[in-house]
């Protein structure tokens, strides 16, 4: 299958390149999609062959459930099976934005989108050009994040061509995407709202909504204490091809970066704030200072670095703080594993 790249103007949305998409998506076609957070593959969500053929161009595990992509809260309503007063009150806050809220399945969606399970992930994102193409193709929209399973998410139309060149039908290139991680996930199936993956929404905004969260143990955590793990978070997640390493401690990851050098290695390290001082054998990464800006480069810069063939990459932590919660996530998943 060849796969179609469509620029498309944020600002001026060419409507027949939307039909031209949403025609695509009704007779079961997979488009690529930019969102405000990452690119998503998008389906006919309520087409299970269609969603079948998601699972099948990632390479995705079928115990993976994948989000649904709404353009209101009235098309989320039909999808479950009861809309609690948190619900409403998140949706109407922060959609359209990065909040995906997990809630009881209603018999309208496929049992493929949820995995089987009881409750649906369901997300209205605020971006133009996904806002129009789920208008127009007139159903919710199955989309996990545009790249093959346990590889790094895509934050421009050329990421998602690398990973799915033709594996898809068609990807609307809309430049790059503002926040650069995957929506914040909040499940509200149990008596007290549990965070379920840190985003670009701050749990403390979604606590002054709707009351104190229950935070997901840090998955590099649970691994220490060989405690045992939901099947999810044992997934290798978000990681570029090339090992990754994460440092807590700035003279710690110097030493390892000194002893890298030594044997040959080619390397490069990420960091944080302003404590660059070059050499010839290592590229030096300095990220953003502020964790909205550091976010949206983050999986960039990964796939930047994945395309200069290294040996190893060495990343600073952030402050273990609220504001870095996201990106010391994203960084623990890079590091966890070999594929
Ligand atoms: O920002 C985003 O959320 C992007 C854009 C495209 O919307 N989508 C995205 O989808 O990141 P994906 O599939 O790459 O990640 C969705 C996460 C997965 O970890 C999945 O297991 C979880 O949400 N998820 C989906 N449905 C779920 C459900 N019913 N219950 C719990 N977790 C669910
Ligand atoms: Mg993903």
């Amino acid at each position: 299958m060849a796969t179609r790249v469509i620029q498309v103007d944020l600002l001026d949305t060419d409507p027949t390149v939307v039909e031209f998409a949403a025609r695509t998506l009704r007779s079961g076609g997979l488009v690529a999609f930019p969102t405000e957070t990452v690119y998503g593959l998008g389906a006919n969500g309520l087409d299970p062959a269609a969603v079948a053929r998601i699972y099948e161009a990632k390479g995705r595990p079928a115990r993976n459930p994948i989000i649904l992509h709404v353009a209101s809260i009235a098309e989320a309503i039909p999808l479950v099976a009861n809309w609690p007063p948190t619900a409403q009150r998140l949706a109407e806050r922060f959609w359209p934005g990065p909040l995906t809220i997990v809630l009881e399945r209603s018999a309208k969606v496929p049992d493929i989108v949820t995995a089987g399970g009881p409750t649906v992930a369901i997300r209205c994102p605020n971006h133009p050009i996904a806002l129009a193409l789920i208008r127009e193709a007139g159903v919710p929209l199955a989309a996990p994040s545009a790249n093959r399973s346990g590889e790094l998410s895509p934050t421009c139309a050329e990421h998602v061509l690398r990973g799915l060149d033709g594996r898809i039908d068609l990807i609307l290139d809309g430049g790059p995407t503002a926040a650069g991680i995957e929506s914040t996930v909040i499940d509200l199936t149990h008596t007290s709202p549990r965070l379920l993956r840190p985003g670009p929404l701050p749990p403390d905004e979604i606590e002054r909504i709707i009351g104190p969260l229950i935070r997901k143990p840090d998955v590099m955590d649970v691994m220490k204490e060989s405690a045992l793990p939901s099947p999810g978070m044992l997934d290798r997640h978000y990681a570029p091809r090339t090992p990754l390493e994460c440092f807590m401690d700035y003279p710690h990851m110097i030493e390892r970066s000194i002893e890298m050098c030594r044997e040959g290695k080619r390397i490069a390290m990420i960091l944080f704030g302003d404590q660059a001082e070059s050499t010839d054998s290592i590229v030096r990464v300095v990220m953003p200072n502020d964790p909205e800006a550091y976010a949206a480069r983050l999986y960039a810069v990964l796939h930047e670095l994945d395309q200069k063939g290294l040996d190893q990459i060495l990343a600073q932590l952030p402050p273990e703080t609220d504001e870095w919660l996201a990106v010391r996530d994203r960084l623990k998943r890079a590091s966890y594993g070999p594929p």
